[in-house]
């Protein structure tokens, strides 16, 4: 068999950061036309390779080739000028601007010397309905969601010609139907020839999609295999270097007591549908549903984030008065956001603030800061979450995506709630780390509080959770126990709320 023509090489590729080793003499070689799936652990360097390809870091030492010609960029311009385009991790629109003028942003349709505004919608809103976004394009990007976000991010890497497309974890933030819709672009571009470097910690989806992948271990290559030759057993083994029994551990001796913690006919600012439902002690409760179901907001609702307009929220059979978060931190209830960047972590203070930003009264003694203790608590944490670190003194911002989140966890789980709400608590989080985390939940499970988990990950849910409600066009559609899990039925219930209303009528 004739050898496929590589449009990348990569030779020697080492970059070192201060403390870590991201990559060390990394060879790969990237096939034209190929999609070549990218893995590891959190912090494994994945991220690092994808910015020395675009420009935004350069090597310490090694070298590139690009279609045979050496390959040097030293920024996201020489990049983008070659072709490579990049949906990044972490999201980088411009908030206070449209999704139009974010798509478009580097090359703005212009008339007569000004922005050509009618056709900058009407290009922005072809390149929504591939993506299959149904906002208005001229929608100022801070008004959206987080997974509607990370689909503008794509609809602007798909907006130029680009000859290698890379996504770093696209569907963290996606639901089936979307992802669904993501792959079939993918083949698409596949089929005009366009090359993809594709990242993700869900494996099944890699495989599904990947004609290659490559596994990374602490900024090491492990092996490059062909997807048909490989299970994903054998790609777990060699990304955490041992055998994993199972993928969600159930504690079935975690008993379920009374209820804690009630919602009552909760309506928020944009949602006129009333939501209940309450959590036992001791309960894992699920919370499935399409993006955009209400999930997020209603979770952020009783959490005082956003408005809401009456309802009641009661824990131990009485009313909390939750005005802002605030209000709801004090009364025993804590919100681990989806949205780390923007709302769960101080990026540029270290992982010792950020894990005691919640609870300074667990840090200080008659109001004077005790920086011992702070520090306990974040090694504690880094300890116990498995977060990759050289030190507790190392800002947040130089963590990988994964650590990040991590992080965010160790914040509320030092704050000691009643009721914790955890809104896609793995994403981004590696298959090792996803297992701490869940028996994380599993012992505060047992210390009997209540707990909430949103997750997209259906399997995930069905995996950790005792009974699910399911979301769909802004209400709760339905409730299914453990014994009757089944993941047809909960997409049915998540999807009937928007077959009701008739013909291809949700937003
Ligand atoms: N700008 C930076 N400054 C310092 N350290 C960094 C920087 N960027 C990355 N690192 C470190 O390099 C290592 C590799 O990080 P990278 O982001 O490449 O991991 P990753 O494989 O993408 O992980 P994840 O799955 O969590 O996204 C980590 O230890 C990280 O903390
Ligand atoms: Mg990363």
């Amino acid at each position: 068999m004739t050898q496929p023509p590589k449009i990348i090489e990569i030779k020697g590729l080492t970059k070192h950061f201060p403390g870590v080793t991201a990559l060390s003499n990394i060879d790969l070689d990237i096939n034209q036309g190929e999609v070549h799936v990218l893995v590891g652990e959190n912090g494994a360097g994945k991220s690092s390779l994808i910015k020395i390809l675009c420009g935004i870091y350069q090597p310490d030492e090694g070298k590139m080739l690009y279609r045979g010609n050496k390959y040097a960029p030293v920024n996201t311009q020489d990049a983008i000028k070659a072709g490579i385009r990049v949906v990044y991790q972490e999201l980088n629109l411009l908030s206070y601007l449209s999704i139009a003028e974010n798509i478009f942003f580097e090359r703005l349709p212009s008339k007569a010397g000004l922005v050509d505004f009618n056709k900058l919608y009407r290009d922005a809103k072809s390149m929504l309905e591939e993506v299959g976004l149904k906002t208005s394009p001229q929608t100022p990007v801070h008004m959206l969601g987080i997974a509607q976000m990370q689909l503008v991010e794509i609809a602007k890497a798909l907006s130029g010609e680009s000859k290698v497309l890379i996504l770093d974890e696209p569907t963290a933030t996606l639901t089936s139907k979307e992802i669904e819709r993501l792959f079939e672009i993918i083949k698409r571009l596949k089929q005009k020839g366009v090359t993809i470097i594709y990242i993700s910690h869900r494996l099944q989806e890699t495989f599904e999609i990947g004609d290659r992948i490559t596994v990374l271990r602490n900024g090491l290559k492990v092996d490059t295999r062909l997807t048909s030759e490989v299970t994903i057993p054998e790609i777990v083994k060699m990304m955490v270097g041992r055998e994993m029994a199972s993928e969600y551990p159930y504690q079935a001796s975690v008993e379920v007591g009374a209820e804690v913690f009630r919602v009552d006919e909760l309506i928020y600012k944009g949602n006129d549908n009333p939501i209940s439902f309450s959590v036992k002690s001791g309960e894992i409760l699920g919370v499935a549903g399409l993006v955009g179901s209400g999930r997020t907001e209603t979770m952020r609702a009783i959490f005082g984030a956003d408005p809401k307009k009456s309802g009641k929220v009661i824990l131990n059979g009485k009313e909390l008065v939750i005005h802002q978060p605030k209000d709801a931190v004090e009364g025993g209830i804590c919100l681990l956001t989806e949205d780390r960047k923007g709302q769960g972590l101080i990026l540029d203070m270290t992982c010792e603030v950020n894990t005691s930003l919640a609870n300074l009264a667990g840090v200080s003694r008659s109001g004077l800061m005790e920086f011992r203790k702070e520090a306990e608590a974040a090694d504690r944490y880094v300890e116990e979450l498995a977060i990759k670190t050289p030190s507790t003194k190392k800002w947040v911002r130089f963590l990988s995506g994964g650590n990040q989140q991590k992080v965010v966890l160790a914040k509320w789980l030092f704050r000691n709630c009643r009721v914790l709400i955890f809104d896609e608590p793995t994403r981004g989080i590696d298959v090792g780390a996803k297992y701490e985390i869940y028996m994380l939940l599993w012992k505060l499970a047992e210390q009997g509080k209540a707990i909430i988990v949103v997750s997209s990950d259906l399997p995930e849910l069905m995996g950790i959770s005792h009974r699910i409600v399911v979301f769909s066009n802004g209400k709760i559609a339905g409730e299914v126990m453990r014994d009757d899990f089944d993941q047809e039925k909960i997409l049915s219930i998540a999807y009937r709320e928007y077959i009701n209303i008739g013909n291809g009528k949700q937003n």
